[in-house]
């Protein structure tokens, strides 16, 4: 998987890319991550990526010039669906992280700053916006770090234990069932009865009654689009 990002902070990315999963992944050539600074296709004297907004809303507004200059760049090497991180977007979800994990297409990933972005480049070069939050980020640095992180664990092979992923929290729209590990005991607390049972079916059965119970008790939101989903 090809993912470009296009940021005015690429150094942002260094310690979260290069680590852990992701880090791996690239390593092993399962992705590949380009990094690309948005002020490199500025093309005055100041390398000026951005300007006041027009009318009497107050803050800096990106510039259509270098941002539309990039996207045709990236372009040019290929097909690529573009997704602007911004909190007027959807928001993600893991059924979004799993479809763009399974589909072959290269990702230009979009980060926004300041106000906002010239409403003219959304309108002709974005294919998608994302959200990862109903809050407002001082940029879409974090929130692509987010949409790469969520993608790039599903890639095949990503994970040591790819079931591991499948029974991951809102896969199908559950939390996951508490976990433990040894010791059965630790200070008078006790592992439930259960699971050291050996009983797989019954454990199994346990679990998802852990998961519905949880989902109902701490996301009633999850819980109800669930209940109806499951009827
Ligand atoms: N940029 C600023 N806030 C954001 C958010 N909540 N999600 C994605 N991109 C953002």
């Amino acid at each position: 998987m090809i993912l470009d990002i296009v940021t005015l902070f690429p150094d942002m990315f260094r310690g979260p890319l290069d680590d852990s999963i992701v880090g791996r992944s690239r390593e092993a050539g399962r992705c590949e991550i380009r990094l690309h600074n948005l002020r490199d296709w500025a093309r005055d004297k100041h390398r000026k990526v951005d300007d006041d907004a027009f009318g009497d809303g107050a803050g800096m507004v990106l510039k259509p010039e270098p941002l539309f200059a990039c996207i045709e760049d990236l372009r040019r090497e290929g097909p690529a669906r573009v997704i602007l991180l911004s909190p007027q977007g959807p928001l993600l979800t893991q059924g979004r992280c799993r479809q763009l994990a399974a589909s072959d297409e290269r990702l230009i990933l979009v980060c926004g700053r300041y106000k906002g972005l010239d409403e003219r480049f959304i309108e002709a070069c974005v294919d998608e916006e994302l959200s990862i939050g109903d809050y407002v980020l001082s940029g879409g640095e974090l929130a692509a770090m987010v949409l790469v992180d969520g993608i790039v664990r599903l890639l095949p092979q990503a994970l040591n234990t790819p079931e591991s992923a499948e029974s991951d929290s809102l896969e199908d729209g559950l939390l996951d069932a508490p976990q433990y590990t040894r010791p059965a005991e630790f200070r008078g607390l006790q592992v439930p009865e259960i699971l050291l049972s050996g009983h797989h079916g019954r454990i199994a059965e346990w679990r998802q009654q852990q998961r519905v119970e949880r989902t109902r008790r701490k996301r009633p939101d999850l819980y109800r689009a669930w209940t109806k989903e499951n009827q």
